[in-house]
């Protein structure tokens, strides 16, 4: 069976038990709270939380979908038999409408019946302090003629949430035999009972004041990568061997025909998904996805010195990539994605022979050294490890990671003398002061975003994130999550409790607190800033437990929140789904 047989079967069968189709999402998705789509339940998380009607939306209670789905997660396994960054990810969705019995029932019959897959085992969660151990599932498998049903915890069978809050529960697990007779997790089926206010890690170590509500509606989420799903069905050794892969491999092949099986696939995979990051958007950078999709050009064209390619490897194998999966994901199609990795290419050429000529003066490098070359050439320390073995023996990935901090703190340090000294020009990202009348300025817009985040949150719920933000000597401008337009009621209430806020004079403090603590006090932070260890937390009220508001910040802010002066919502509008923008003023 071919693929395309493999996602046709899978579409119609839910097609046909009334479940709409939807188009896969874009890798790069309007959640904030997360960098790339990892998973298929997460355009619809708004239906899972009831902010959105799928009725109304889908004309159904139920969707079914192929999501483009990459994890950074999986990047050291990748190349392994079931492993890749980028992957196509089956899954049926059932908001409020049928439950487990469905479910599993669904994918019983699906896979047994329909695919001709029989199924080696499957998982069920064991329980928790908080989660009772799920009995229904266990029945329902019985009822089906399972026997291997074995019992998980919170680590494997317990899914989200994705970002920093979201739907989550328990799950159960499918496991099938591949063609070595090894059992291989197929598909995931999560049933969303919960809310989480918080991250999967913070659920999984437990955070005070954190815990698991539940769904008003509960809901069905189910996931199956397709290239295991194809891997398995064909019969053949590895993900990389099944009908989505065979043309790159063979390409690969004829271009490296020396380099070893894993190295071929590493490049298989990381062309394909970089073929698809840049088609939704996404353009080498040094930060966030940017960061993501840099990384895995420079670990293709790392490989291809290393393993002595000569040909042309993204010229030859992107079109490959575009030709095999064009048809159904048309945005590929688009001559600008091999410009945009020739222009890397370039960049990352100059940087290999400038870097590796550097490396080749030191016979022996200390982590110092080597992080100077690396911050110059913008090559990172694997790589250089792979091009001077010999200068770079000596020194540990964590003795460099140490030596990348030390260099973040002098950094952050030298922006803070700016702000105490004079003629002061200050850009640090989020705020932006060209004299001292700015300055003074920008700090009281500073400190009236803090206000207003709090606010937010107090007026909206805590669904509210910061999505961003940008603070000029005129005005703040604050993006944050958020489903819909706010009415004009609930800006008014917004605005009305800063301005109690600094009516009330507020004392504004900061605590420096090692980031596993500030993290344990509620604090809220942007998720993609990155702070060092340990933090500031800024407060504004009587103390850290009892406050308006407490923000991880480098700050600067004013002293006391009268300080800030009335301030004014001058407008709300979208930024992109899911995103609100509020512009404010203070006088
Ligand atoms: N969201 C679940 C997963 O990705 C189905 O495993």
């Amino acid at each position: 069976m071919t693929s395309e047989e493999i996602r046709k079967k899978f579409i119609d069968y839910f097609t046909s038990r009334g479940h709409t189709l939807v188009k896969s999402s874009s890798l790069s998705p309007s959640d904030p709270s997360v960098l790339l789509t990892t998973a298929g339940m997460q355009q619809f998380k708004p239906y899972f939380t009831g902010d959105l009607d799928a009725q109304k939306d889908f004309g159904s209670m139920s969707t079914v979908s192929i999501q483009k789905s990459f994890r950074t997660s999986d990047i050291e396994e990748t190349g392994d038999a079931t492993h890749q960054t980028f992957f196509e990810m089956l899954g049926n969705f059932s908001f409020g409408g049928y439950w487990k019995k469905e479910a599993i029932t669904f994918a019983y019959e699906l896979f047994t019946q329909h695919l001709n897959m029989p199924i080696s085992y499957v998982t069920i969660f064991r329980g928790s302090a908080a989660v009772p151990k799920d009995e229904e599932s266990r029945a329902i498998w019985q009822s089906l003629g399972i026997k291997d049903i074995r019992e998980e915890g919170m680590e494997d069978v317990f899914w989200g949430p994705t970002g920093t809050s979201g739907p989550c529960g328990p799950t159960t697990e499918i496991y099938c035999k591949n063609a070595e007779g090894k059992d291989v997790e197929i598909w995931n089926i999560v049933f969303n009972q919960f809310f989480y206010p918080g991250s999967r890690d913070e659920l999984l170590k437990g955070v005070p004041g954190k815990e698991l509500k539940p769904l008003a509606i509960q809901g069905i989420d189910t996931g199956a990568g397709l290239e295991r799903v194809v891997m398995t069905k064909q019969g053949v050794q590895s993900n990389y061997d099944t009908d989505l892969f065979v043309g790159i491999m063979a390409k690969i092949r004829e271009l490296a025909p020396l380099a070893e099986e894993r190295v071929q696939r590493i490049i298989a995979d990381h062309i394909r998904a970089s073929v698809f990051l840049i088609a939704d958007g996404v353009r080498p950078a040094n930060k966030d996805a940017g960061y993501i999709l840099r990384r895995l050009i420079r670990r293709v064209l790392a490989h291809k010195i290393k393993a002595d390619i000569h040909g042309d490897i993204f010229g030859s194998l992107v079109p490959v990539v575009q030709q095999k999966f064009g048809t159904i994901y048309p945005e590929l199609n688009n001559p600008e994605i091999l410009n945009v990795i020739s222009d890397e290419q370039d960049k990352f050429e100059k940087a290999v022979v400038g870097g590796l000529a550097e490396l080749k003066k030191h016979a022996v490098l200390d982590a110092a050294g080597a992080f100077g070359i690396s911050s110059t050439y913008g090559l990172n320390f694997e790589l250089m490890k792979e091009m001077a073995p010999e200068p770079t023996s000596g020194i540990s990935q964590h003795d460099f990671d140490r030596e990348f901090k030390k260099h973040q703190e002098i950094s952050r340090a030298g922006t803070e003398k700016k702000f105490g000294g004079h003629g002061l020009l200050l850009d640090t990202g989020e705020l932006k002061a060209k004299d001292e009348i700015e300055l003074v300025k920008v700090t009281r817009l500073h400190t009236a975003t803090h206000l207003l985040q709090a606010a937010l949150r107090q007026v909206l719920g805590n669904e509210v994130h910061q999505a961003g933000s940008d603070i000029t000597a005129e005005r703040t401008r604050f993006d944050f999550t958020f489903p819909r337009k706010l009415t004009p009621e609930e800006i008014k209430k917004t605005q009305d409790l800063v301005n109690k806020a600094v009516a009330d004079d507020l004392q504004v403090t900061f605590h420096l607190l090692p980031k596993k603590e500030a993290e344990k006090t509620g604090a809220l932070f942007f998720f993609k800033a990155k702070y060092g260890d340990p933090v500031k937390v800024y407060v504004m009220g009587e103390s850290i437990d009892n406050c308006f508001s407490k923000e991880f910040c480098g700050g600067p802010h004013v002293g006391h929140t009268a300080e800030v002066g009335r301030f004014k919502i001058a407008k709300e509008e979208p930024v992109s789904s899911g995103v609100r923008r509020i512009r404010g003023t203070v006088e």
